[in-house]
């Protein structure tokens, strides 16, 4: 049977993304990205992003059609993001959607962004061994994990049915940890993005040098295995983003010279202990036996290795797709909605809004 030809757009943080997939096939995946814009902030500025899509979105379309070899006409359905994500930035796509969708009379289906992290996988070459669709039909009956961190996401979910049964177990209160790699980042005088330049300054840093805040690993958010606390898998990271300035402005104020790399990595310990506690803590209790880690912030390098690490301590298989579809694109929008075309399901017409909390 034919394939549906399914043209995906991102746009919900500051990458504009179009993929274009021929069910589980990848063509083309093209992202443009505001990052430039934002450097001079030391974080992504929403209006600026906005203005950005709007510049790159029609751009990056023709060049995705383009680059994958088909037309708009070819093109069985289309997929956009509709949240979660910063509001005006989603606008952007789902507008564009909505108006090819009403030119071209496509179906059109709205995806939830945190859904399509763990979709991608469903790519013939999703650079995951053995993952594919029929892993995701075939999950256990704990189902998939995921840990999706990023510099606008920190979740912990449960994937039963990736069309279906998504359930959110925990996620940050606060800031994403990307964003706190960002902000320490500045706050140690290194570049934005912060977390490449904390993970290169950490190799040379002892992590135990000062020992920084796991947000929410108390006892009153934590609770028992029995009795759950209400943040047991949630995140915070804004104490730990507070303790480092501290520590910072000690240094400063007695005109000793900063230690960047000691607190850079004690800092990315703290960061990635956390998460991969209560990561393994969560596979654990919910009996999940695969986690895909996903993200931007999949590319640190503290946090592959201890999640390795910790996911074979636990008997927990570690996936993770290739770092181009691990950061924000559009080819895990189109990946998703091609599943949904394929399982037949009713797309979601052109009423729905962008809606910066959508929910799992
Ligand atoms: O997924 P992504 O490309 O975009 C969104 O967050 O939407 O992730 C970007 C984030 C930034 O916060 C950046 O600092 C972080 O990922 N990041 C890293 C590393 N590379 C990128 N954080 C820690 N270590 C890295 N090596
Ligand atoms: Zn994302």
């Amino acid at each position: 049977t034919e394939q549906p030809l399914v043209l995906g757009i991102e746009s919900s943080c500051d990458e504009t993304g179009i993929g274009i997939v021929r069910g589980t096939e990848l063509l083309t995946n093209t992202v443009s990205s505001s990052m430039e814009e934002h450097v001079r902030f030391g974080g992504v500025i929403p209006e600026i992003a906005s203005r950005a899509h709007l510049d790159a979105m029609v751009p990056a379309l023709q060049a995705a059609l383009d680059e994958a070899g088909v037309t708009l006409d070819e093109v069985d359905a289309l997929a956009v993001t509709a949240g979660p994500g910063l509001s005006g930035a989603l606008m952007v796509g789902v507008s564009a959607a909505k108006a090819l969708a009403v030119a071209t009379g496509k179906p059109l289906y709205g995806i939830n962004h945190l859904v399509a992290h763990v979709g991608v996988g469903l790519l013939d070459d999703s650079g995951i061994e053995g993952f594919s669709a029929d892993f995701l039909d075939q999950l256990p009956r704990g189902g998939l994990g995921a840990l999706l961190v990023s510099g606008g996401h920190t979740e912990i979910l449960a994937v039963r049915d990736i069309t279906g049964d998504v359930q959110l177990l925990g996620s940050t209160l606060d800031d994403a940890a990307g964003e706190a790699y960002d902000k320490v980042a500045r706050l140690l005088g290194l570049n934005y993005p912060g977390g490449p330049a904390i993970d290169k300054a950490a190799a040379s840093g002892d992590s135990k040098a000062f020992v920084f805040p796991r947000g929410l690993s108390a006892r009153k958010f934590m609770g028992t295995a029995e009795q759950p606390g209400k943040h047991r898998y949630d995140f915070s990271f804004s104490g730990l983003k507070t303790a480092v300035a501290r520590v910072v402005e000690g240094f400063e104020a007695r005109g000793e010279e900063v230690p960047v790399a000691d607190i850079a990595a004690s800092f990315q310990e703290a960061v990635v202990d956390v998460i991969t506690k209560k990561a393994m803590l969560a596979c654990q209790e919910q009996g999940i036996k695969t986690l895909l880690l996903g993200g931007g912030v999949a590319a640190n390098s503290r946090l592959r290795t201890l999640t390795a690490q910790r996911c074979e301590e636990h008997g927990i298989k570690l996936v993770i797709p290739k770092l181009s579809l691990c950061t924000d694109n559009g080819a895990m929008v189109a990946a998703l909605g091609a599943r949904l075309v394929t399982e037949g399901r009713a797309p979601s017409g052109i009423d729905f809004e962008a809606d910066s909390s959508l929910p799992v």
